[in-house]
């Protein structure tokens, strides 16, 4: 197992070699790691988790034409490559192909626990402090604004205020950040999630205050 780990680690690496600072080794290193922290509190099978926490980037579909075959084709080639078991590859790629955010609707009814850990991992890593600075690097590297001042958006926002403020990065809190907190599967996942959401407000409120000036 060892060895699995570390030859992925050396493949997803080398394959995520000038990805965007958001969704590079390092973004993948800390899913990696906080999927193994959570794995020890609720349990689950750890060849699983860190070999779909490794993997779960390693093609995303929005830098690579909106396929959403990619990662699990280039995933399972290299795991039957290295000679992984053929029951541990299916698991993997059922978290690889059920993890994401966008995906949510579509999500199986009862997932694994291993999916809910890694999935987990990886909403931890789109919130708090890094959460911040992936979504502002992001944005940047879309040339997004980063906010509009016309409207302050809110989880309330009516169909028309929601448009207006669609691109800016400010925005992806309202359309994702701020809604992962209640979507965390497991217990420990949410006691860590909950710090880092209120991080997030405090964050906001310390923008609006700049932006408008308000010394
Ligand atoms: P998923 O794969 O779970 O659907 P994404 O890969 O879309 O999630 O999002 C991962 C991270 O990329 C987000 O948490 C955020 O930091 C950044 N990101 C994605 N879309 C945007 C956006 N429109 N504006 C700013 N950041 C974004
Ligand atoms: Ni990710």
């Amino acid at each position: 197992m060892k060895n699995h780990i570390t030859l992925t680690i050396n493949f997803v690496k080398e394959k995520l070699e000038g990805a965007e600072a958001g969704h590079d080794w390092f973004h993948i290193e800390r899913v990696w790691k906080i999927s193994k922290k959570i794995a020890e509190k609720e349990g689950g099978n750890l060849e699983v988790i860190e070999l779909s926490a490794l993997l779960h980037d390693i093609a995303d579909p929005k830098f690579h034409n909106g396929d959403e075959t990619l990662a699990l084709k280039i995933s399972k080639d290299f795991l039957e490559e290295i000679h992984v078991e053929g029951e541990l590859i299916e698991q993997v790629l059922f978290v690889i192909k059920n993890i994401s955010f966008k995906n949510r609707a579509e999500a199986p009814e009862n997932p694994p626990l291993e999916l809910q850990i890694v999935q987990d991992a990886d909403r931890l890593d789109a919130i708090g402090a890094i959460g911040i600075a992936r979504t502002f690097n992001f944005g940047g590297f879309k040339n997004n604004l980063m906010y509009h001042p016309e409207i302050k958006p809110n989880l309330g926002m009516n169909k028309e205020e929601y448009k207006k403020s669609n691109g800016t990065t400010i925005n992806h809190f309202y359309e994702k950040l701020l809604l992962l907190k209640d979507l965390m599967n497991t217990e420990t996942a949410k006691k860590i999630a909950s710090e880092r959401h209120d991080f997030m407000l405090q964050f906001l409120d310390e923008f609006y205050k700049e932006w408008n000036v308000e010394l």
